[in-house]
């Protein structure tokens, strides 16, 4: 098998594929570990957990123990950082040798139409009875915002700041825009979110999005929706920064600010990687069409990960690659539920959620019952001083849990069991009748389900 891309999608199938006794070679032109390793999930949770840490000092006061005002040296996060993307890199690298898969550094390309070679751009060639296409995705732009990393940002320029930007414009207010505006605002710029669409957080349960919009501005962070950006000038030298000028949402109509991050979606790299002229289909927006196992349109050509129109998250794309090595290993692979994967957003408070909204539940025509409740009366969330959000669970009346929805604290962490209970269609007596341990946080998940039922304890 040959293995185009190092990143979760790729990494994971030449891992799985090796330890089912595949040969295998993976090309892979930077370090292995891909946008999740070193400008995506690991990096950007890092800097979240530096504002963690700052906000848990900042409100050192409150338990009585004087921490004094704390400062941010963004140098050190930065460093720290790096060395958790680099000890994983390491141990990623030792476990591809370890199974003894070909790691070639180049870029690689589809040889020629129809074929299963891969050609490195230093002439090695690769050829397998599978090729896995596993290129990830890079930041998207809009029309007059070219990246210049100097005031117009990507997701990739954000995670190396130096400095903290006084005035922060966030153009997108999907995963990417609020992980970084709860970033920003926690660690002292003053943010601005401006997002086109009604909501924030869109694929968010109504409920959660507008929990977290009212955490958000409880921190200062401005949030304008239903906005077109539609272009922006330099300001004088004094300032040093751009001004930002936009249409709908209400009020103003510009913004003064130091830099402008675009996070409006992340684009398939699948240019010049040998598709043109093949027999691979690529949509209109660049994806590749494959079907439920990960098969291409060209024999023996499998795609996985951010280059697939599926959910652009790690997770998923560790999943595709096991799916698309089952296939090629001639084993029963049970194609993916993209409906039912789980989401976790770590923006504060975090957000985390698998299944329907309470809205796409009423639009897919089910008899929807749901619950709610929030963690203002939680015991260890009052305990650990963090009781904005709520959990939310949407059900078929009668029937199986569809939807599991947390806002709050650790709410990534608390998601899984409600991810579980989703993807096993279970009954909300059934999960509500397992003993949650007291005082959790997931507790709150437990009350709902009970609630649901007509009987809740606490409300
Ligand atoms: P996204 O698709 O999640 O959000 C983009 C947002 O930008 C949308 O709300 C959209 O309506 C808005 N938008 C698009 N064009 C706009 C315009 N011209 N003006 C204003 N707003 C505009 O994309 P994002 O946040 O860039 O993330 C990319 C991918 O990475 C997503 O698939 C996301 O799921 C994934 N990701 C996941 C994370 C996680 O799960 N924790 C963290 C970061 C990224």
């Amino acid at each position: 098998m040959v293995v185009l891309g190092g990143g979760p999608g790729g990494y994971a199938a030449a891992l799985y594929g090796a330890a089912a006794g595949l040969d295998v070679a993976l090309v892979e032109e930077s370090r292995v570990g891909g946008t999740c390793l070193h400008c995506g999930c690991i990096p950007a949770k890092e800097l979240l957990q530096t504002a963690e840490v700052l906000r848990t000092v900042a409100n050192a006061k409150e338990f009585g123990v004087d921490a004094g005002t704390p400062g941010l040296d963004l140098s050190v996060s930065q460093q720290r950082k790096q060395g958790i993307v680099d000890r994983l890199t390491k141990g990623l690298e030792g476990l591809l040798k370890g199974r003894k898969v070909t790691v070639a550094n180049g870029r690689g390309r589809l040889a020629d139409a129809g074929s299963l070679r891969v050609v490195v751009d230093d002439g090695t060639e690769f050829e397998g009875d599978a090729v896995v296409l596993a290129t990830g995705s890079s930041p998207r732009s809009i029309p007059g915002f070219d990246f210049d990393g100097e005031v117009i940002l990507s997701s990739d320029h954000v995670l190396a700041l130096e400095d903290v930007p006084a005035r922060t414009a966030i153009i997108g207010g999907g995963a990417i825009g609020c992980e970084f505006a709860s970033f920003l605002a926690d660690v002292g710029s003053e943010v601005t979110i401006l997002e086109a669409l009604p909501q924030i957080l869109t694929g968010v349960d109504a409920d959660c999005a507008a929990a977290a919009v009212k955490a958000f501005k409880k921190r200062g962070i401005t949030v304008h929706t239903g906005v077109t950006v539609e272009g922006y000038e330099r300001n004088g030298a004094a300032d040093g920064g751009v001004t930002l000028k936009y249409s709908g949402g209400e009020g103003a109509t510009s913004l003064a600010v130091d830099k402008v991050i675009v996070s409006v979606g992340r684009a398939p790299r699948t240019k010049d990687i040998g598709l043109e002229g093949s027999p691979v289909s690529v949509d209109e927006r660049g994806f590749i069409e494959v079907d439920p196992y990960l098969r291409t349109t060209a024999d023996g050509v499998f795609a996985v990960g951010d280059v697939v129109a599926t959910p652009q998250l790690a997770h998923v794309a560790f999943a595709e690659a096991i799916v698309a090595v089952k296939t090629i290993l001639g084993e029963h692979a049970i194609p993916i539920d993209y409906s039912k994967v789980p989401f976790g957003i770590y923006c504060h408070p975090e957000v985390a959620f698998a299944g329907l909204t309470e809205q796409q539940a009423r639009d897919a025509g089910y008899d929807v019952v749901t619950s709610k409740h929030s963690f203002a009366g939680n015991g260890r969330a009052m305990i650990i001083g963090e009781t904005d959000g709520l959990v939310k669970v949407v059900a078929e009346k009668n029937g199986p849990l569809l939807g599991v929805h947390f806002v709050g604290p650790w709410a990534t962490e608390l998601m899984v069991e409600g991810y579980l209970a989703v993807n096993w269609e279970a009954l909300p007596e059934e999960v509500g009748a397992f003993i949650h341990p007291h005082p959790t946080l997931s507790e709150l998940f437990g009350e709902t389900l009970m609630s649901l039922t007509g009987r809740g304890l606490h409300g």
